[in-house]
């Protein structure tokens, strides 16, 4: 039996794809776009922002740039107070461009470039520090005020993580920070893990609050702790996932291509978004003692937190238009005017897998119509280039000029990676401001 990973049903985009834009747009644009839907965005800032304030806990929200690179999601965050987290020079100034204030930034990423901490600095933003030479390099940056600096701790549950400060390093940091007086504001400590677990990252906050208890004793200012991102996003329903999870094989794959289970993302969360973030706050640090949001509040200490993909949940989708469909062996290929670098997952040797939905050009089954199962190829020299090796169900035989949509890209998926492989041009962005609001929905080319 075919394995299909419908994303949840959305009636807004549903009536949107109905509306015939999408088919105009593709004409206008002349190759595969993107459309954003900024609206979803706000929607998720505030469902972040609620959770705070329905635990009782200070925090700030800042929105992880690297997760797509369109400027009105930075927009939003300018007018919502949230803060946004860079971590290049280039995100630095596209989030001050579009109205962020710098301290509202905080940098992060490893072995940061000197113009980038210098800035970072003299625009009064966050650094996250993670190495014992980087925080040397800040101290040494002789600016009229100290720079703000959080310590990044290395994750001890993700030993081969290359980010952070081991336990030696973090005690000599914050040694050096006791020092250098008042050439250096230490605001906290931070981290980042990888995955989407709600205990480790429930854990490690509680181990940080303790940890900012210990740096007050040094003269430390120590009233803020990062949680990072990884606030997971739910794309699929729970038993679509669980079928594919048990039945896939190579068999589902063009060329029988194996992918690693364990490196699919978890498309399905039973808990994601604001309410992962819920979770954190309500756990209780070590199975033990007050919860996360108690601890916090009782030692004073503001929680912050990086979430990228989640505020980006549902927020756009990305259409490409279908150049040819060749007929093989029980299945097809169908190739698209874009290519596998638009779809990041690839470049993970992963695969990007809610379905997408075919839109034909001319409406209406014909009277032969069959299910047809087909890999999405993209339209490069590269064999390799498939943006789906997974054989696809679609309702009928694609055809040429039919729109793919792919469903709630706008979290890494849209255009962290991409390139203009070929001089084919990077896909534009458009921009829905209120899909629900007309039957024919306005658009504006993104920034
Ligand atoms: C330091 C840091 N913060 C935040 C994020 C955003 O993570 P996510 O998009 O999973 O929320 C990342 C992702 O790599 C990161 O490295």
């Amino acid at each position: 039996m075919a394995l299909t990973l419908p994303a949840h049903p959305d009636p807004d985009t549903d009536r949107l794809h109905d509306s015939g834009l999408l088919t105009e747009l593709a004409h206008g644009l002349g190759g595969p776009f993107h459309y954003l839907l900024p609206d979803r965005f706000d929607t998720n800032l505030a469902a972040f922002q609620a959770a705070l304030a329905d635990a009782g806990v200070e925090g700030r929200v800042y929105y992880a740039k690297k997760a797509n690179k369109a400027g009105v999601f930075i927009d939003r965050c300018a007018a919502a107070g949230a803060g946004v987290d860079v971590a290049s020079l280039g995100e630095l100034r596209e989030a001050l461009g579009h109205g962020v204030r710098g301290e509202d930034l905080v940098v992060t990423g490893p072995a940061k470039a000197e113009a980038l901490l210098r800035i970072a600095a003299q625009q009064g933003a966050l650094i996250a520090v993670d190495a014992l030479d980087e925080l040397d390099r800040v101290l040494n940056l002789d600016l009229p005020r100290p720079p703000r600096v959080l310590l990044r701790v290395h994750p001890p549950t993700q030993p081969n993580s290359r980010f952070g400060l081991g336990e030696a390093d973090l005690d000599e940091a914050m040694r050096d920070c006791a020092e250098a007086g008042d050439r250096v504001r230490t605001e906290g400590f931070g981290f980042h893990l990888s995955g989407y677990d709600v205990r480790q990252r429930a854990d490690l906050a509680g181990e940080l609050v303790d940890l900012c208890l210990k740096a007050r004793v040094l003269g430390l200012r120590a009233d803020r702790i990062s949680i990072g991102g990884g606030f997971a996003v739910d794309y699929v329903p729970a038993d679509a996932w669980r079928q594919f999870l048990d039945r896939q094989h190579p068999g589902d794959y063009h060329a029988g291509k194996q992918f690693t289970v364990g490196d699919f993302y978890p498309y399905h969360s039973p808990v994601a978004g604001a309410e992962a973030l819920r979770a954190i706050l309500a756990a209780r640090p070590a199975r033990s003692g007050p919860t996360l949001a108690e601890r916090l509040r009782r030692a004073a200490v503001m929680l912050l937190l990086e979430p990228g993909r989640a505020l980006l949940d549902r927020a756009g989708a990305s259409v490409f238009t279908v150049q040819g469909v060749k007929d093989r062996d029980g299945y097809g290929i169908v190739t698209v005017d874009g290519t596998s670098l638009s779809l990041s997952e690839q470049w993970f040797d992963s695969e990007y897998l809610p379905d997408p939905r075919l839109l034909p050009v001319r409406t209406g089954l014909p009277h032969d119509s069959a299910p047809y199962r087909a890999s999405i190829a993209g339209a490069s020299c590269l064999d390799s280039d498939f943006l789906t090796w997974r054989k696809i169900v679609f309702p009928r035989r694609p055809q040429g000029g039919d729109l793919l949509v792919y469903p709630n890209t706008a979290g890494y998926q849209m255009d962290s990676n991409e390139s203009p492989f070929h001089e084919l041009p990077l896909p534009p962005k458009v921009v829905i401001d209120h899909p629900e609001a007309a039957a024919r929905p306005r658009w504006r080319l993104a920034l």
